[in-house]
């Protein structure tokens, strides 16, 4: 009969199939340095509290650093029998350094031990994503002030509908993804708590401190009830919803990159390093990393719905339910990372085809809210004023012109209220320059705006910066 660490009152070995069943060893050892680092911190408050000797503390550290060392040189020997890498490494401590051992698990269980690995492992993840990010945003903040200057169409439904800066189509991704981080930071805070001494469920009979743990740890709170601790998933579930708004935001980017490198819109081509070939067409130049970055997200969406459809109903407080929690919580810090280090690595080497952009912003009728913003000015009620131009662009297209190419002339025949400064209202600049109310895609409000985030890029702190302990 195999020795496990719980088999005391039970008379039969587990089945094979079993056993291979409820391991989780091949997904969960990945938590092995905060599974140590855990245990080291239980140890010294055990020690401090008098539960164990100062040598058997000492003892059982060293044994876990060795432990350590032999997972980082690969020298560890996993095995399905042991269940998990609380179980793994609990098993060789106890052949490395003996009896003392078998003290570790005193005034703690499985359930707030995986709770505090998965908040410590997370908390350090988190950092690193808002790090990236931080990177992207200020890669996307440069490009805004590199295009700055440049005119491309806006739209809505996909419709071209006014004309914008390049620069401030950049910028609103950045107000995104600045949302996002400020999203992880939030949800960084409630991960930042200490479930340890919870033990399985009611707490502990022990006289431990949960403070000192968590002070060791750099956690910055203590969870309070020791069943909603064992039992909550919330800080995943957080991560995995941030984590989905943010890939609907990269998702969004994509699918524009992928729209403007085709023919249809020639606004610009992908870097080579970036694309890939067609086996067949030898002229195919592909969109492969933003379609893979647009189709990453479903994984991401499927990540979070496993979790909460998990979680959802489980009696208090912990079920074995919830060690399926990792599985979907390391694909989406893989999956996320990937994704944030691809595009910023991506975006600096694109080449916009500004001419192009350009020219396809007079085009199309995008001055016509100018032409009436201009009547407006000149005294007509704005629905008045959306009539006139209404005709004048119908006329306009039936003329196969643009409004800025009809004559004065013709323009009058919609409105004597039109006089010869209409050509400069409806000169692209300054269609585009005339919107500088606050947030708006006026040049010297869009250059604005580029100071203020490499203001506030200068100033933000990355939690726990970008990594360890906060
Ligand atoms: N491997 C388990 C998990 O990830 C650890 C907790 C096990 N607790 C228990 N009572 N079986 O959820």
């Amino acid at each position: 009969m195999s020795e496990k660490l719980w088999d005391g009152r039970f008379a039969e070995d587990t089945d094979k199939v079993v056993e291979k069943f409820t391991s989780s060893i091949a997904i969960d050892r990945r938590l092995y340095r905060h599974d140590i680092e855990g245990s080291m911190a239980h140890c010294r408050m055990l020690a401090r509290a008098g539960i164990l000797s100062a040598d058997e503390a000492d003892t059982l550290v060293a044994g876990l650093e060795t432990i350590r060392q032999e997972i980082e040189e690969g020298r560890f020997v996993y095995d399905d029998r042991l269940e998990d890498i609380h179980m793994h490494i609990e098993d060789r401590l106890s052949r490395l350094v003996g009896p003392a051992a078998r003290k570790l698990h005193t005034a703690r269980s499985r359930n707030d031990q995986v709770a505090l690995d998965a908040r410590l492992f997370l908390r350090e993840e988190t950092g690193i994503v808002i790090a990236m990010l931080k990177r992207l945003r200020q890669v996307l903040v440069d490009l805004a002030h590199d295009q700055l200057g440049h005119v491309m169409p806006g739209y809505t439904h996909l419709q071209r509908a006014q004309p914008v800066l390049l620069s401030h189509h950049l910028l609103a991704y950045y107000e995104m993804f600045t949302r996002d981080s400020a999203r992880f930071a939030d949800a960084r805070v409630r991960m930042d708590v200490n479930p340890l001494g919870c033990a399985a469920l009611a707490g502990t009979t022990f006289p431990i401190d949960r403070e000192f743990t968590a002070a060791q740890l750099g956690l910055q709170g203590v969870a309070a009830n020791s069943m909603d601790a064992v039992a909550d998933r919330d800080f995943m579930l957080e991560f995995l919803a941030a984590a989905s708004i943010c890939m609907v935001h990269f998702s969004r980017l994509a699918e524009e990159l992928i729209l403007w490198s085709s023919a249809e819109f020639g606004f610009i081509e992908l870097p080579d390093a970036f694309a890939t070939g067609s086996s067949i067409m030898p002229q195919k130049k592909n969109p492969d990393v933003p379609e893979l970055v647009r189709g990453k997200t479903g994984r991401v969406f499927g990540d979070l719905m496993a979790l909460l459809t998990t979680m959802k109903s489980l009696p208090l407080t912990y079920n074995r339910d919830m060690q399926e929690d990792k599985a979907t919580l390391f694909s989406t810090v893989d999956t996320l990372k990937s994704v944030v280090e691809v595009v910023a690595r991506m975006l600096p080497h694109i080449r916009f085809n500004t001419a192009r952009m350009h020219r396809e912003s007079d085009r199309g009728f995008l001055n016509a809210t100018d032409l009436a913003d201009y009547l407006v000015g000149q005294g007509l009620p704005f629905r008045e004023a959306h009539a006139v131009v209404g005709r004048a662009v119908a006329h306009a297209l039936s003329q196969g012109k643009e409004l800025q190419a009809l004559r004065l002339e013709e323009l009058q025949t919609f409105s004597e209220l039109i006089d010869e400064s209409v050509f400069e209202a409806l000169r692209l600049e300054h269609v585009v320059d005339r919107r500088s109310s606050m947030g708006g895609t006026a040049t010297d409000s869009v250059r604005g705006a580029i100071q203020k985030a490499r203001e506030d890029l200068q100033r933000e702190q990355v939690p726990g910066d970008g990594g360890g302990a906060s």
